[in-house]
């Protein structure tokens, strides 16, 4: 294509920042939120959107959803609850924005304009869709086309850093290498390369003390438990047969390792020593005490839960002030790419 685009030096090139460095996070609505996504992405999350001297923006992914047919097919209907969760825990949605991925009509037309500066090749090498055909599966188009929507998702908004998880990171090469794409072929600045900021939160162990918690292995404790849910989930914590009066590891309990990723610090080091000294202190005691915090931390924010869970308004209202900002972001790199591309509407 053109070397030297006409538009190349034009101020419509011109980035949507302000003071605040921009980040920008995708969540697929997947159901009931456990301990280990609390621990690994939303508590991270919702600690970024606390600070002043950032701007996140957290897009519920519900377009993402569809791309496996065989998981869920209306991920719409948990749209609601996924909101509800950030809410109640904390995101600081005034300052920041929730998003809806399907609310941006403009995420589909730059996924179009990113797949199509792209090499098919690439797309068929990532890894969700290599593991799927190597698993006998037959996957999607939507499969295939998940790292373009991913990129769009992220490009549209000309983010400027993407936290996620270690999993995430073929996606984050693929849509800075898409970026580039775009922008050499066109000759213009139009998207921006954005920084992946991958975390290296440990996964947290599931109540089978063996494999991480993850829904797909049935060792979870959700977060909105009631208190009588989770005493019958934390019973089957796995532990060995340490008795009463003996000395036991905190490291190697799998109650101790769960406690701490929500915990107290006083609440902490208070299992921590009585574990260890083990005297009158039975796997049965540390496991009360475990339901007794998790009420502490979690009971009020349930209720809040249930509170944004049940108010279609709340959900509303802040979805509204996210698109409101967003959509500046999202008009202002669409019309970069349109003109870059010399596409012009006559209506
Ligand atoms: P999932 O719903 O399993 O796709 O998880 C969503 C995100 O939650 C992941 O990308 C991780 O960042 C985080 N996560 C899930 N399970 C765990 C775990 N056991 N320990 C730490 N982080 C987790
Ligand atoms: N693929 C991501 C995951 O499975 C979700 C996601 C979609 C995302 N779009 C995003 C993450 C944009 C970060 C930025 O976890």
């Amino acid at each position: 294509m053109q070397k030297n685009n006409p538009i190349s030096s034009n101020k419509n090139t011109q980035k949507t920042w302000g003071e605040r460095k921009r980040f920008l996070t995708g969540v697929k609505p997947s159901g009931e939120v456990h301990i280990g996504n609390y621990f690994g992405a939303i508590n991270p999350c919702i600690e970024l959107s606390n600070n002043s001297n950032n701007e996140v923006i957290l897009m519920c992914v519900d377009w993402h959803g569809l791309t496996n047919k065989s998981e869920i097919f209306r991920p719409g209907e948990l749209t609601q609850s996924l909101i509800a969760t950030y809410l109640a825990l904390g995101f600081n949605y005034k300052e920041n924005s929730i998003i809806l991925q399907s609310d941006f009509k403009q995420i589909q037309e730059n996924s179009w304009y990113l797949s199509c500066a792209t090499a098919a090749g690439m797309l068929e090498r990532s890894h969700a869709y290599k593991d799927a055909i190597a698993n006998g599966k037959s996957p999607t188009a939507g499969l295939l086309f998940y790292p373009s929507l991913m990129a769009s998702d992220i490009l549209t908004f000309d983010a400027q850093f993407v936290p996620v998880g270690k999993d995430q990171a073929q996606h984050l090469e693929y849509a800075s290498d898409m970026a580039k794409f775009f922008n050499n072929l066109v000759d213009v600045e139009v998207y921006t390369e954005p920084q992946p900021i991958i975390q290296e939160i440990p996964s947290l162990l599931g109540i089978d003390g063996e494999r991480k918690m993850s829904k797909s292995y049935n060792n979870t404790l959700p977060i909105f438990a009631t208190k009588k849910e989770l005493e019958k989930r934390v019973k089957e914590i796995k532990t060995d047969s340490k008795g009463l009066d003996d000395p036991k590891n905190p490291e190697t309990c799998a109650i101790f390792q769960i406690f701490k990723s929500f915990a107290s610090s006083d609440a902490l080091l208070y299992m921590h020593d009585r574990l260890e000294k083990g005297i009158g202190y039975g796997y049965g005691h540390a496991k009360k005490d475990f339901v007794d915090e998790h009420e502490k931390v979690f009971g009020t924010l349930r209720e809040k839960f249930e509170y944004f869970n049940n108010s279609e308004q709340e959900i509303r209202n802040c979805l509204k002030i996210g698109y409101e900002k967003a959509q500046n972001y999202a008009d202002s790199v669409t019309k970069r790419a349109r003109e870059a591309l010399g596409l012009k509407s006559y209506l």
